[in-house]
C-alpha cells in the first residue's frame, strides 16, 4: 500500500499493532515514536523502519495511530494539536484508547479530523487478534480500505457501532484473561490426573485454539459441538456436569457483564 503509517506509543498494544502493520506497509512508509526513544528505536530496528519524534508522525503520516494510555491521550494531543492544525492534506487519526469516544478525540484536537476507533486484544501480537472498529463519517472509502489492509494482519476485523464497542470489548478485549484462567484451570486438572505441567498446558492451549478455529470455520453452534463430543454415559458428559455444578456458565456470563459495567464506570 502507498499510505504512510505512524505509531505514537509503542508499548504492548501499539508495538504489537506496528508489527502487524509492518507486513503491509513498506518500511520507508512506517514510523514509530515513543516517549522512551530507546523503545521506539529497538522496535524500528526489528521492523526495519524509522523511529522519529511524535511531531514528525503528526506532521507527515497519512495514518496517525495513537497507542498511549487513555489518561495520557489528552496531553499528547494537546502537544500535537498545532502540528495537526497546520496540515492542509488529508490524514486519519486511529485511536485504540479504551473508553475514549471519537468525539472526545476530535474535541482534544479542536477539529473534526477523520477518526477511526479500534478495540484490539492481546492476540494481535501473533496475528490472531480481534479488532473491533468504528469511524467518523468523514473517513474516506480509500482511507478505510487502506486501514483494513494494514490492520488486517493483526487478526480478524469487525466494524461495530461505537455504542457497542464497550460491550464487544468485554468479550474480546477482556476475554483473553478469562480464557487464560480456563486454560490454566484445565492444565491444573491435567496435573492432578498425573500429567507433567508442560504437557498439560500445551494440550489445554492447543485444544482451546483448535476448538475456536473449528467453531469459526464450521459456523457450528458451540452447543452442537459439545453434543458431538459427549457420548451417552461417557466421560465428557460427566465433566460437563461437573462444570454445570460449579456454575461455570453463570460465572462466565457474570465475568463479561462485570467487565462491561466496570468499563462504563471507568469511562465516566
Ligand atoms: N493492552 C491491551 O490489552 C489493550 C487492549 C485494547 C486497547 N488497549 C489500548 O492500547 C493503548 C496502549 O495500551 P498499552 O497496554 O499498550 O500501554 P503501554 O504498554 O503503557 O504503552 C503505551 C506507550 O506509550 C508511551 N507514551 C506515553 N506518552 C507518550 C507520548 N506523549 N509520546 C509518545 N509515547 C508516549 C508509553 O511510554 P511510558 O511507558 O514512558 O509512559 C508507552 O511506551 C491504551 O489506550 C489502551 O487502552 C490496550
Amino acid at each position: 500500500m502507498n499510505n504512510s503509517v505512524g505509531f505514537i506509543g509503542t508499548g504492548n498494544m501499539g508495538g504489537a499493532l506496528a508489527k502487524a502493520a509492518a507486513r503491509a506497509v513498506a518500511s520507508e512508509a512506517l514510523f514509530v515514536a515513543d516517549k522512551f526513544a530507546d523503545k521506539a528505536e529497538a522496535l524500528a530496528a526489528e521492523l526495519g523502519c524509522k523511529a522519529v519524534a511524535a511531531e514528525e508522525i503528526a506532521k507527515n503520516c497519512d495514518f496517525i495511530v495513537l497507542g498511549v494510555k487513555p489518561q495520557m491521550l489528552a496531553a499528547l494531543l494537546q502537544e500535537l494539536k498545532p502540528v495537526l492544525n497546520a496540515r492542509t492534506d488529508e490524514f486519519t487519526l486511529v485511536s485504540m484508547a479504551a473508553g475514549v469516544a471519537m468525539a472526545d478525540i476530535q474535541k482534544m484536537v479542536g477539529a473534526e479530523y477523520p477518526v477511526i476507533r479500534i478495540m484490539p486484544n492481546t492476540p494481535v501480537a501473533v496475528g490472531q487478534g480481534m479488532v473491533l472498529y468504528d469511524h467518523t463519517d468523514n473517513v474516506s472509502e480509500e482511507a478505510l480500505a487502506a486501514f483494513c489492509e494494514f490492520m488486517g494482519y493483526a487478526g480478524r476485523l469487525d466494524p461495530l457501532p461505537e455504542k457497542l464497542i464497550d460491550a464487544g470489548s468485554a468479550v474480546s478485549g477482556c476475554g483473553p484473561a478469562f480464557a487464560c484462567l480456563f486454560m490454566e484451570a484445565l492444565a491444573d486438572g491435567g496435573v492432578a490426573c498425573g500429567l507433567p505441567r508442560a504437557k498439560a498446558m500445551e494440550y489445554a492451549a492447543q485444544m482451546l485454539l483448535g476448538t475456536a478455529a473449528l467453531a469459526l470455520e464450521s459456523g457450528q453452534h458451540p452447543g452442537q459441538m459439545k453434543d458431538a463430543v459427549c457420548s451417552p454415559g461417557g466421560s465428557t458428559i460427566a465433566g460437563v456436569r461437573a462444570l454445570e455444578q460449579g456454575g461455570f456458565r453463570a460465572a462466565a456470563m457474570n465475568a463479561v457483564e462485570e467487565a462491561y459495567y466496570r468499563t462504563l464506570e471507568l469511562g465516566k
